[in-house]
């Protein structure tokens, strides 16, 4: 069976741990899209792991996991990232394969993602780590592939010529220095020797997989609201999130998809800047941080929460083709006497029962919310469905009946243990 997971808000949903659980049970795991700006967190036992660009799936033995080329990547990050997994006595020998085909983040797109931010009126709020100005070269057709890395002169044409043209921008438009080409020449070749052993025609060992009967997980980053075409534009990320990115992002048809997951938190948390419905008051929402240490994972930003907001959520469904639901993080919810879910949105007494692609109306909006009461105690003893409070168990069962969508997941806790499988 070939899944694909998606995020359903703007990113942070806790994929990752439900990336961890699927990963048991394929055979392959796939990053598609974004770079070193997601960051998944997975823990196992008395152990927490982020990863940035590293497929989650890496920490279960005998899978074999791909980095595609939808993929962004900081080799700097990655090398890391690989250094840090060896060091808890995880072998990867074998099983980290690396596509040809993407693209590679320079020092250049680090500083002038960095830049751009602060000549911006409407700041975004990025991360920092060159994602945008990376996907800007690959799609302006002067990207620096993983493969380029492989061949010196290939490598130095295509740097040279980049820098020919960035380096009069950064001095005339940014008044930066600009970027030597000998010194990233040999660091990036160097990193081509790196990584020779991981790089890899992805695609083809990914339908060889597929007609060899083997399971795939596509682990998406990031979430559909930060999607660059169905995200809150331009306040997203500058990759496909949604499920579509998974096929374009690893050669992987369409017709071999069999199922796509959606991840949802129980209420909703986005960083960096733009619209956000439902979002708390500034002292609940500290409090609210605070319980769900709603801290960004990549960057340590606190992350703004808010309610729980159906018309988004059912938005996701309809644009990913999702057909089941993972909700996390339900125990942050606990305590609470009431619980809103954001049913539409009302804007110039108008009401609007799908996500408006008006930025002014988004921004203007007021949402409408159902109160449901709260379940009080501490969910995170209940092992199974019927454990669960009736109050808990209501405000999963009006979230399911909003989507159209059954929920096969509950998360209770970041451990694997503190799960509940509906399925
Ligand atoms: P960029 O992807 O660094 O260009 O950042 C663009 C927007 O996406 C910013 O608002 C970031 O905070 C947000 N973003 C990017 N990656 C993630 C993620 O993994 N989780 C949550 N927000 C993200």
């Amino acid at each position: 069976m070939n899944i694909i997971l998606v995020g359903t808000q703007w990113g942070d949903e806790g994929k990752g741990k439900i990336i961890d659980i699927l990963s048991a049970k394929v055979d392959c795991i796939v990053r598609y899209q974004g770079g070193n700006n997601a960051g998944h967190t997975v823990v196992v036992g008395d152990k927490e792991y982020i990863f940035h660009l590293m497929p989650s799936g890496i920490l279960h033995k005998a899978k074999t996991c791909f980095i595609g080329n939808g993929v962004v990547i900081d080799p700097l990050v990655l090398l890391e990232e690989i250094e840090g997994i060896r060091n808890t006595g995880i072998d990867i020998n074998g099983r980290l394969k690396i596509s040809t085909l993407a693209h590679v983040i320079l020092p250049y797109h680090k500083i002038l993602d960095q830049l751009r931010e602060t000549k911006r009126k409407n700041k975004i709020g990025t991360t920092g780590r060159g994602i945008g100005p990376c996907y800007a070269d690959k799609i302006i057709r002067c990207g620096i592939r993983m493969v380029d890395l492989l061949n010196p002169k290939v490598l130095s044409e295509k740097l040279k010529d980049n820098l020919k043209e960035k380096n009069e921008i950064f001095r005339k438009v940014y008044k930066h220095k600009g970027f030597d080409f000998n010194a990233i020449y040999r660091e990036y070749l160097n990193y081509g020797k790196l990584f020779a052993p991981y790089i890899s025609n992805t695609a083809l060992l990914l339908n060889q997989a597929i007609t060899a009967k083997k399971d795939i997980l596509f682990e998406g980053a990031q979430g559909t609201f930060l999607d660059i075409d169905f995200g809150t534009y331009p306040f997203v990320t500058s990759s496909s999130a949604t499920s579509g990115g998974a096929c374009i992002g690893t050669g992987v048809s369409p017709v071999k998809i069999d199922k796509v997951i959606g991840v949802a938190k129980a209420y909703t948390t986005r960083v960096g800047e733009g619209p956000f419905p439902t979002e708390y008051p500034a002292g609940f929402a500290k409090f609210m941080r605070a319980k769900g240490k709603e801290f960004g994972a990549t960057t340590g930003r606190p992350r703004r929460c808010g309610w729980f907001d159906s018309v988004m959520v059912k938005e996701a469904v309809m644009l990913n083709g999702i057909t089941e639901l993972a909700v996390m993080k339900m125990d942050i919810l606990d305590g609470l006497k009431e619980i809103k879910v954001c049913t539409a949105y009302k804007y110039k007494g108008k009401t609007f029962r799908e996500f408006p692609h008006d930025f002014e109306i988004l921004n203007k909006l007021k949402p409408v919310y159902q109160t449901l009461p709260g379940w009080g105690k501490d969910i995170r003893k209940a092992r199974s469905f019927r454990q669960l409070q009736p109050n808990a168990k209501n405000y999963l069962a009006r979230i399911s009946d909003m989507l159209n969508t059954k929920i096969s997941l509950v998360s209770i806790g970041s451990a694997r243990e503190d799960t509940i499988f509906l399925d």
